[in-house]
């Protein structure tokens, strides 16, 4: 998609089932740009679709939209971490942390015409909003995929988020990770993806 730059974006929140009517787009620009490294997934529509659907059947969900000129151009994620399956709950759990009070980011993902010009701040912006609206969570946390820096499919001017994530405020914490598990381009079966946990405190 070209961006000029009189590409107007505006972005929105949709929370619950607000959103419903966008998942088939929404699930087109995951499977895009997911595509890319460090992820390297090969989306199927009906799995992308079927996943949106635990955002939009959580009340206290939301998705942030930013839609530009031509549609949809980048999307994120959240909802309470008490909604998210045992893999993802279960290092807080083994830490003690009251999973109540926890808001959990999905994803960010943002057309490449599109980076660069503020929007990944927005969509945390207000997904931490909407958390704060909520009243009873201390904590946003999200995970991120761990990649050897010399894997062979790192693009040479790749630059890894972890500067974009600290200067929202988060923390790697240490030794809580937990595993997805999804088959890489180059796999011929699915395996164990490490996820690193990032969090940082609400005020
Ligand atoms: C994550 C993502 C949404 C960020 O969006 P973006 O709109 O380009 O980011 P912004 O324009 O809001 O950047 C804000 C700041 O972070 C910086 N930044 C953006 N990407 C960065 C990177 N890869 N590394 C370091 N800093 C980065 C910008 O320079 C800017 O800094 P400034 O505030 O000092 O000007 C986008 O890069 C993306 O879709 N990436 C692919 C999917 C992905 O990996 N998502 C995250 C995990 S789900």
């Amino acid at each position: 998609m070209d961006a000029s730059v009189s590409d107007k974006v505006r972005v929105e929140s949709f929370t619950g089932s607000a959103a419903r009517r966008f998942i088939p787009d929404l699930a087109r620009l995951r499977a895009k740009v997911f595509y890319d490294f460090p992820y390297l997934y090969e989306a199927t529509p009906d799995y992308e679709e079927k996943y949106l659907q635990t955002y939009t059947a959580s009340p206290d969900s939301v998705i942030v939209i930013a839609f530009g000129g031509q549609g949809i151009v980048g999307a994120a994620t959240a909802l309470p971490l008490a909604h998210e399956p045992d893999y993802a709950t279960a290092p807080f759990k083994a830490r003690g942390y009251d999973l109540r009070t926890i808001f959990y980011c999905g994803e960010s993902v943002l057309d490449r015409a599109y980076r660069g010009r503020g929007l990944g701040v927005a969509f945390f912006e207000h997904r931490e909003a909407w958390a704060k609206k909520l009243g009873r969570f201390t904590h946003s946390c999200f995970c991120g995929v761990v990649r050897p820096a010399d894997h062979p499919r790192r693009p040479k001017d790749y630059v890894p988020l972890d500067a974009f994530w600290q200067k929202r405020g988060y923390r790697k914490m240490d030794g809580m990770t937990t595993a997805f598990t999804w088959r890489d381009l180059d796999e011929s079966e699915p395996t164990p993806k490490t996820m690193q946990f990032w969090m940082k405190e609400l005020r």
